[in-house]
């Protein structure tokens, strides 16, 4: 990792289980977590995927580990974490960034399709968090939900994302409030429009990404190490206060909207007051 202002040994001796960490934003956090010196493990569907990730996660010199199955699935969330503890021998970080998103209007979606996001999404965090407990109640770790920022607003086409990453801030503040007598921590992070993703390839088709960069106060889409390197902070000593906390990585995208007035028509009615 190039421009880490962190040391590069600050998650040696620790271990992070991160769902979806074999492409994508996912890959990034877990790329982030093992260039800090964390030991790795990544859960996917798709078995191949995770193979050429963790080939490429341990040329960083962590050690690595790989489990395919599916959130949805609550024995196979209890495997994986238990593979994870068996091979590497300990869980202190786990990260939830399994997801599934399309768009669709709400009128057009089936109950199934409404179902299937929350049970990835939201239903698939609750089962890693709570087959996770015990080892990270063990380390005194952290589990870190990857959120959005789509339900801080009404975002068309995405009421069932909106709503399954609503129930993941919630499960982020209770379960900090529950868990945290127990030392652990229980963040977020809400990334915002992040360049060469699966996920900007879903949400952003053809010429949409263009017209969304523009409506981005930086001026840009977010780079997967960004979120990377949120993930570390979150999970080094500088954040050992925070918990409860979803941190928003948007580049200030959600909380802005296009001028109702054009800038020049307010220009010049400032210039006509002074006059
Ligand atoms: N628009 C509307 N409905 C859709 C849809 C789309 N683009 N894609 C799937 N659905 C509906 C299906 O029609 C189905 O409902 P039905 O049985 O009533 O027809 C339901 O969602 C489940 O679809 P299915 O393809 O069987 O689910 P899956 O488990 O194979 O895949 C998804 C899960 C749908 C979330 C799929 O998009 C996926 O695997 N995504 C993972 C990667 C991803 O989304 N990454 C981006 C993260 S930001």
């Amino acid at each position: 990792m190039q421009h880490s202002p962190f040391k590069n040994d600050i998650l040696k001796g620790k271990v992070a289980l991160i769902t979806g960490g074999g492409s994508g934003i996912n890959f990034g956090v877990a790329k982030a977590l093992a260039s800090h010196g964390a030991d790795i493990a990544i859960m996917g569907r798709r078995e191949e995927v995770l193979k050429v990730a963790c080939e490429e996660l341990g040329k960083l010199g962590v050690r690595t580990h790989y489990r395919s199955g599916d959130v949805r699935d609550p024995e196979a969330c209890e495997a994986v974490v238990k593979s994870t503890a068996d091979a590497l021998g300990r869980i202190d970080i786990l990260v939830n960034g399994a997801a599934g998103n399309f768009l669709c209007p709400p009128e057009m979606l089936s109950p199934n399709g409404f179902k299937t996001v929350i049970d990835i999404d939201l239903n698939g965090t609750f089962n890693m968090c709570r087959h996770g407990y015990s080892y990270l109640k063990q380390s005194k770790g952290l589990i870190l939900n990857i959120s959005a920022t789509l339900h801080y607003v009404g975002t068309p086409f995405q009421s069932h994302v909106s709503a399954a990453k609503a129930g993941i801030d919630a499960l982020t503040m209770n379960l900090a409030a529950e868990w945290g007598p127990v030392g652990i921590r229980v963040c977020g992070i809400a990334p915002g429009p992040i360049g060469d993703t699966e996920g900007m390839r879903r949400l952003a088709p053809g010429e949409s990404g263009e017209k969304i960069k523009k409506t981005i106060p930086l001026g840009r889409f977010g780079a997967t190490e960004e979120i990377g390197l949120s993930a570390v902070f979150l999970a080094s000593t500088a954040a050992s206060y925070i918990t409860g906390e979803t941190l928003v990585v948007d580049g200030g995208h959600w909380l802005t909207k296009p001028p109702l007035v054009p800038r020049e028509l307010v220009e010049q009615m400032v210039q006509k007051s002074k006059s």
